[in-house]
C-alpha cells in the first residue's frame, strides 16, 4: 500500500508530504485509531524491557520532529511502536525558518532539513499532553530545546530551556535535552562543554525543585563520528555528562556536513544549509554508539537514531550498545509497515544468536572495560 501513497506523496514539496501524511494520520486517530492496529501491531516476549524502571514493549521508537506538537501520540502507540517522542518543543511558540526547509536527497535516502525548532511552544504542547491516558499509552518521550530566537542568549538562553522543562518534565516518561540542533537561529549548539555544564547543572537543579521523575537524556550530534578515532569533544562531552548522572545519550541529530553523498554536487547546492538524515549516517550513528557504550561502560542507556531503518540497521546498533532505536528518515521512505519488519526481524536475528532476551544482545559487540570501583561495589554486595 505505501509504494502507491509514496508516489503520491514524492510528488510533493517534502513539507507538504509530511502535512499529507500526517493529517491522513490525524483523520484516522480522530476516527479509531485501532483500524490499523491490525496491519501494524506485533508483539513478542523477546522484545519486552525495563529501562530506568520503565517497560517498553519493544525498542523501536518514533524519533522527535515528526510529531513536534504531540499531535500524533495514540496513532503511533497504535502504529507498532515500541515509544515516541514529541517535540522539539520550546518556551515560545515558533514559525522555524522560511520555506522550503524540507529535501529529499532519494538516491542518498536521505533528507535535508532547517526546519527551525517550528512547534507550537511548551504552554499549548502540555495542554495536549494533559488530555492524554498516560497508562494507555506506550513511554512518551519529550524532546525541549531552546526557542529559536538569537536574541535568547545566555543566562535568557537558560531561563528559557528551564522553562520549558519545568512545564513539560512531569508530563514526560523521559526528557531530552536537544543541544545538537544544527538549525539554531544562532548557528550554535549548547554542546560547548562549558554550556552544557551550565545547563545541566540548571536543568537538575530544577528536577529536584519540582520533584520530577523522568530520566533525563541528552541529545549529541553526529560531528564526532567523522573520525574514526574519537576527538577530545566528545571526551569532555562524555565526562560532564557522567559527573552530572545524565540517565541517557539519544545518538544521533542530523549532520551539518555532506559526507557519502551521490546526490550531485549541484543539487547540495541548490538546497543549502541544513541537517542531513537517514542512510548515509547509519554507518557513523553505530560507530558512534559503539564509542559511547564503550566509553560509559555500558552503564548509561543509549538510544540509537540515524540511518535506522531495517532490523540488521536496528539489531546493529544493540549489538554496538544502544537500548532503543528510533527513525525518523526510514519511515519518509519505507512507511509504517518499516516499524512491524524491524521488531519481527529482530526477533529472528535475536534467535539466531541464541538470544532469550534482547537486553542479553546489547552491547555484545563491545568489549567493555569494568570501572573498578563499580566492579568493587558490586563484588561488595555480592559479599
Ligand atoms: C524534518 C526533520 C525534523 C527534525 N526535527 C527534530 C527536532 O525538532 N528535534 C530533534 O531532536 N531532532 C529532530 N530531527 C532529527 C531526528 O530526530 C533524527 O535525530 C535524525 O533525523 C536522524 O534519524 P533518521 O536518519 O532516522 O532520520 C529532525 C529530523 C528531520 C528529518
Amino acid at each position: 500500500m505505501y509504494p502507491v501513497f509514496k508516489s503520491l506523496l514524492f510528488r510533493l514539496d517534502a513539507e507538504r508530504a509530511h502535512h499529507l501524511a500526517t493529517s491522513t494520520a490525524r483523520f484516522v486517530q480522530a476516527i479509531s485509531p485501532s483500524i490499523i492496529q491490525p496491519l501494524y501491531a506485533f508483539d513478542h516476549p523477546v522484545l519486552h524491557q525495563k529501562i530506568w524502571g520503565v517497560p517498553f514493549r519493544n525498542p523501536v521508537g518514533l524519533a522527535a520532529g515528526f510529531d513536534k506538537n504531540a499531535q500524533l501520540v495514540r496513532f503511533w502507540d497504535k502504529a507498532g511502536f515500541g515509544f515516541c517522542e514529541i517535540g522539539s518543543v520550546s518556551a515560545r511558540a515558533s514559525q522555524g525558518n522560511t520555506k522550503p526547509r524540507a529535501f529529499r536527497l532519494p538516491s542518498d535516502k536521505a533528507l535535508i532539513n532547517r526546519m527551525g525548532l517550528n512547534n507550537d511552544g511548551a504552554e499549548e504542547v502540555s495542554q495536549r499532553l494533559k488530555k492524554l491516558n498516560k497508562n494507555m499509552l506506550p513511554p512518551l518521550g519529550v524532546n525541549i530545546a531552546k526557542t529559536h530566537d538569537p536574541s535568547i542568549m545566555g543566562e535568557g538562553a537558560l531561563l528559557d530551556f528551564r522553562h520549558t522543562y519545568r512545564v513539560l518534565a512531569p508530563l514526560a516518561s523521559y526528557v531530552v535535552l536537544n543541544i545538537s540542533c544544527p538549525n539554531t537561529a544562532e548557528g550554535k549548539t549548547f554542546e560547548d562543554p562549558e554550556s552544557l555544564d551550565a545547563l545541566l547543572t540548571a536543568i537538575l537543579s530544577d528536577r529536584k525543585e519540582i520533584g520530577a521523575n523522568a530520566p533525563l537524556l541528552v541529545k549529541l550530534s553526529p560531528t564526532f563520528s567523522q573520525h574514526v578515532v574519537f576527538d577530545s569533544a566528545i571526551e569532555e562531552i562524555l565526562s560532564i555528562v557522567e559527573q552530572h548522572r545524565i540517565d541517557g545519550l539519544v545518538a544521533t541529530n542530523t549532520a551539518s556536513d555532506r559526507q557519502q553523498l551521490v546526490t550531485s554536487d549541484a543539487e547540495i547546492k541548490r538546497i543549502g544549509n541544513g541537517g542531513l538524515s537517514g542512510a548515509p549516517l547509519t554507518h557513523r550513528t553505530t560507530r558512534l554508539v559503539k564509542y559511547l557504550y564503550e566509553k560509559t561502560r555500558g552503564e548509561i542507556p543509549i538510544v540509537a537514531v540515524g540511518g535506522i531503518d531495517s532490523a540488521e540497521t536496528a539489531y546493529a546498533n544493540i549489538r554496538a550498545g544502544a537500548s532503543l532505536v528510533q527513525l525518523y528518515t526510514g519511515l519518509v521512505y519505507k512507511g509504517l509497515g518499516v516499524v512491524k519488519k524491524i521488531n519481527k526481524g529482530l526477533v529472528r536475528l535475536l534467535r539466531q544468536d541464541g538470544y532469550k532476551t534482547i537486553s542479553e544482545a546489547i552491547g555484545a559487540d563491545v568489549d567493555v572495560i569494568p570501572n573498578p570501583i563499580r566492579e568493587q561495589v558490586l563484588a561488595a554486595i555480592e559479599v
